[in-house]
């Protein structure tokens, strides 16, 4: 990892890493007024993605989601949760009673790394062949049911056009996937192939984005839950949105008049957004320059590479790192979850550490970023006490309703710092709004939220409209 070494420089070295880093905390400041600026562009970029296809650069993508659990959903459901660091396989039982899941067992495994970037079909095999035996170990031992076809949700977190809940294209790849003759293709379609391949007797019953997942579990146990958000290896949000302010899609039919609608604000952007020249670097030199903006900046994936990057250029600006370790020239070497341990570490022997990274280095700038395009949600739907900027509600009604926002990913749930900095920079834009708005970890959210959309979705299930 990085040395962070010997104080022997001189005036002079000081005085330029306090000049690099001034040029820093100068381009990541998020003064209350800029973040309201990204607020505000965030709401009418999401007006323009629902005006029309391609009308922005949020897709605001249909997910045909119109209703969401409500807790009476009954039986035994599997889900596969693919998208993030790990793969996840899930099964859970509902007793149909709010909070009643009588039982949930989770698997996780890290894909392997090959195929990451190998053929569609290694993948899906893989996939199926690690749901089967995980099918298998479940149900060693109970009664096979021999009416009905195992059911499964498919929480696939990457940019789908879905054309109803268990049909959809992959758009493009983000967060290091690159399998190329997967873009394009049914997802669904894939999945289902690779099943009968395995022998696997199961029945995709929706496909979802792991926001639509986490939402799913939010709104299972708190029902005013309206959106949800990911900040994990890769960040977007969703929310529950009125059918009829989704123009692109006219005469859409709801049952509930209302869809989920996966916003895939990671390819967000706005100029006011406080983009450094690490930002830019990064960007330009990553395998999808101009893409995936906003998620480059907060992201997982990408935060530790920020601060790679500054760290090298103070090492090449001045000797007080010692020599330039050559190590620092390799992409992504600063893995996320190392910066925050080194955030978080205050023991006396990284004193050194903690004081240049938190006290000189002021990353906390870049914590501020995330705070504000959930603000743009609760603008959209008039949550943040202005009344929205559709209008035509009494602001004081909409100051008093409460707000839950369903959030997941190891970024919330396992940095401390960060999650403190989101907190306090919501607080800093919706002022008194804020203790009106409460956000629920939803732990495997993505996952187990897809396994009770299936349910709620379920051939069998006699659940009606929410
Ligand atoms: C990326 C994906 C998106 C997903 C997010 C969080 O941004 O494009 O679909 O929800 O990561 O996993």
């Amino acid at each position: 990892g990085v040395v962070v070494g010997r104080r022997v420089g001189s005036r002079r070295k000081w005085k330029r890493v306090v000049s690099v880093l001034k040029e820093l905390e100068e381009a990541c400041e998020t003064p209350v007024g800029r973040l309201r600026q990204v607020v505000d562009a965030m709401a009418v970029e999401m007006h323009a993605g629902l005006a029309s296809e391609g009308g922005s650069k949020l897709k605001m993508l249909l997910t045909f989601v119109d209703h969401l659990p409500t807790g009476s959903e009954i039986g035994t459901y599997y889900a596969l949760d693919l998208g993030g660091t790990n793969f996840r396989v899930l099964r859970i039982q509902l007793g149909g009673r709010r909070s009643s899941i009588l039982s949930q067992d989770v698997e996780r495994q890290p894909i392997p790394q090959h195929l990451l970037t190998s053929t569609s079909e290694d993948l899906f095999d893989f996939i199926a062949s690690t749901l089967k035996q995980f099918v298998e170990k479940e149900e060693s031992g109970s009664e096979p049911s021999p009416v009905r076809t195992r059911e499964l949700g498919f929480t696939f977190s990457f940019p789908v056009k879905q054309s109803s809940l268990r049909s959809g294209i992959l758009i493009k790849w983000t967060k290091g996937f690159a399998i190329e003759d997967m873009v394009g293709k049914e997802v669904v379609t894939l999945l289902e192939a690779a099943l009968v391949r395995s022998g696997l007797d199961m029945r995709v019953a929706l496909l979802v984005n792991d926001t639509v997942g986490t939402l799913a579990l939010g709104r299972y146990h708190d029902a005013d839950t309206v959106a949800a958000v990911i900040i994990g290896t890769g960040t977007n949000a969703c929310y529950l949105e009125r059918a009829d302010a989704i123009i692109k899609c006219q005469g859409l039919l709801t049952s509930s008049g209302y869809m989920v609608v996966n916003m895939e604000w990671g390819n967000f952007w706005s100029s006011h957004l406080p983009r450094t020249s690490y930002d830019i670097d990064l960007d330009s030199e990553s395998p999808n320059p101009n893409d995936q903006g906003f998620e480059k900046m907060i992201s997982g994936m990408y935060l530790g590479d920020i601060v790679r990057r500054v760290i090298l250029r103070i090492s090449l600006e001045s000797d007080i790192f010692g020599p330039v370790s050559s190590r620092l020239s390799i992409p992504f070497i600063l893995q996320t979850p190392l910066l925050a341990a080194m955030h978080e570490d205050h023991s006396p022997e990284l004193k050194e550490v903690a004081k240049i990274l938190k006290e000189t280095l002021e990353v906390d700038g870049l914590h501020a970023r995330p705070a504000t395009p959930l603000v743009g949600i609760l603008k959209k739907i008039g949550r943040d006490g202005s009344g929205g900027i559709t209008g035509g509600r009494n602001r004081s009604d909409v100051k008093m309703k409460r707000t839950v926002v369903a959030i997941e990913g190891g970024l919330y749930t396992s940095y401390t710092m960060f999650r403190e900095y989101l907190h306090e920079a919501l607080n800093e834009i919706l002022g008194d709004v804020a203790q009106h708005v409460s956000l629920q970890v939803t732990e495997d959210g993505s996952g187990i939220g897809g396994a009770l959309l299936a349910a709620s979705y379920s051939s069998y299930s006699v659940d009606g409209v929410n």
